[in-house]
């Protein structure tokens, strides 16, 4: 087919600090699978601050960055690895705006308009481009995009 818009996809999701502890992880994981997403791998894990520093690193000059590291290192994450057409873009929809108190004016369906908090405890991240998910599935579960093994796992 031609439609590369459909074309299976994969993206990294993660359920952050405070969608765990505010007992998101069922709803959200219901909610990824009713919108026709495969969990291809996850991951229920506590980071700590050398992972979010370099999972971040694009934003080291922020001055949330500080702040960021703190916020992801404060309790356990679900990481997963989603699967489907369109994955990355579709992802990034149905999480809606990062900043939650925005996110219920403009897209009151979408997750992070009904499970975040403020622009820090915004419960979900979801990959911008699919260069990013490829960078950060590999990231965390060393394989490539593709879910083919990479090199790293021949280490
Ligand atoms: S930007 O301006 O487009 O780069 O910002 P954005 O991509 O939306 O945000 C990048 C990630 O930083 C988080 N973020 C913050 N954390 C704490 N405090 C403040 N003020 C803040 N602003 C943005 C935001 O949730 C993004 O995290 P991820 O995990 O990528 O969603």
């Amino acid at each position: 087919s031609a439609d590369f818009s459909t074309e299976t996809e994969r993206t990294l999701a993660i359920i952050k600090p405070d969608g765990v502890t505010g007992n998101h992880t069922n709803s959200v994981k219901e909610t990824i699978l009713n919108h026709g997403f495969r969990i291809k791998e996850e991951s229920f894990i506590q980071l700590d601050e050398d992972r979010v520093k370099c999972f971040y690193a694009e934003h080291s000059s922020r001055s949330f960055f500080r702040s960021l590291v703190e916020y992801m290192t404060s309790g356990p994450v679900l990481i997963m690895v989603l699967e489907k057409g369109n994955a990355v873009a579709d992802w990034r929809a149905l999480i809606g705006p990062t900043d939650p108190l925005k996110a219920k004016v403009t897209h009151p369906h979408s997750v992070r308009a009904i499970c975040g908090l403020n622009l820090q405890k915004n419960c979900v991240h979801g990959s911008d481009s699919p260069q990013s998910a490829s960078r950060e599935i590999s990231f965390f579960f060393k394989t490539t995009s593709s879910g083919h093994a990479s090199k790293h796992d021949e280490l």
